[in-house]
């Protein structure tokens, strides 16, 4: 999830009454009375795309998986085939060939539309339920190379297939209920830092190479050549408390990436912090 303008997307599938009275949910979230994540869910509106749409979806869909086949972690690859992710339709979330369907037995994962951006808590809060919120407009045709927020195209070819793997779903959902638990500033910062790093920018070492994971680089044709080819990317090795020191810009590629040894490292390493965060006892005193 980013932050911000909206100036590309074809915003009429979400701005109808439904959009409106989710968003206006979503953004009251964790004030008295607005407990039920569920109420900023939509329906996804298919009927709404045009055929420009779904010939941006085949154009994006081609280009960066002839990519990826070489460059993106086993385990993406793998997830993108099991939950049926194909170039020839903006992928539904809904009905039997949904990705939702295929993902189901899988983890339990569930793609939810959301109208547009979700405050922090929102966000947080659909995570610790297994649930992803998805933008489901896709950007026009004059930002196809880049779109400085998310889409369909990021959030569903970028971060779906991942949740098909049991290892990262359990790390995603820790990593929700952590974030949701906490109204500290510092840890909220840290978090998602961490989530920044890891969820959409990391690098995951496999069979002696560093190979893609995090959605922003997935679903940027740019940016994932960048991120494994160029000199200007100082590239670290994983670990938590590091990643959750460094500050990180958006709006350029990326000068810094952490590269995980495995998925179990970081399910491990998130499942220390959110004990130390979820139970008191275990929490330092002035911690
Ligand atoms: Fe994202």
């Amino acid at each position: 999830m980013a932050q911000g303008m909206s100036g590309n997307l074809n915003h009429a599938m979400i701005d109808g009454p439904q959009g409106k009275a989710a968003q206006e949910y979503a953004n009251q979230f964790g004030a008295p009375g607005f407990h039920d994540i569920t109420k900023a869910y939509i329906g996804q509106n298919y009927g709404g795309y045009t055929a420009e749409n779904q010939e941006t979806w085949r154009v994006l869909y081609d280009r960066q998986m002839l990519y990826l086949a070489n460059n993106a972690s086993e385990v993406y690859l793998r997830g993108a085939r099991s939950i049926n992710l194909v170039r020839d339709h903006i992928p539904y979330l809904e009905g039997p060939q949904s990705v939702n369907t295929f993902l189901m037995p899988l983890t339990g994962w569930q793609s939810k539309a959301v109208p547009g951006y979700l405050p922090a808590k929102a966000f947080f809060a659909c995570l610790a339920r297994r649930e992803f919120p998805t933008t489901i407009v896709i950007r026009s045709r004059e930002s196809i190379d880049y779109l400085p927020e998310p889409d369909i195209f990021h959030d569903i070819f970028g971060h779906v297939p991942l949740h098909a793997d049991p290892i990262f779903a359990d790390f995603l959902q820790t990593y929700g209920k952590a974030a949701v638990s906490t109204d500290d500033p510092s840890h909220t910062e840290r978090l998602s830092r961490l989530f920044w790093f890891t969820v959409e920018f990391g690098l995951i070492r496999e069979g002696g190479r560093n190979r893609l994971y995090g959605s922003g680089l997935i679903s940027s044709p740019g940016e994932s050549a960048h991120a494994l080819d160029s000199k200007d990317v100082d590239r670290r090795p994983f670990d938590l408390e590091t990643v959750c020191n460094t500050s990180f810009e958006i709006d350029h590629y990326q000068p810094i990436l952490y590269v995980l040894e495995s998925f179990d490292q970081l399910r491990d390493a998130m499942n220390t912090y959110a004990q130390r965060l979820l139970d008191p006892a275990r929490r330092p005193v002035n911690a």
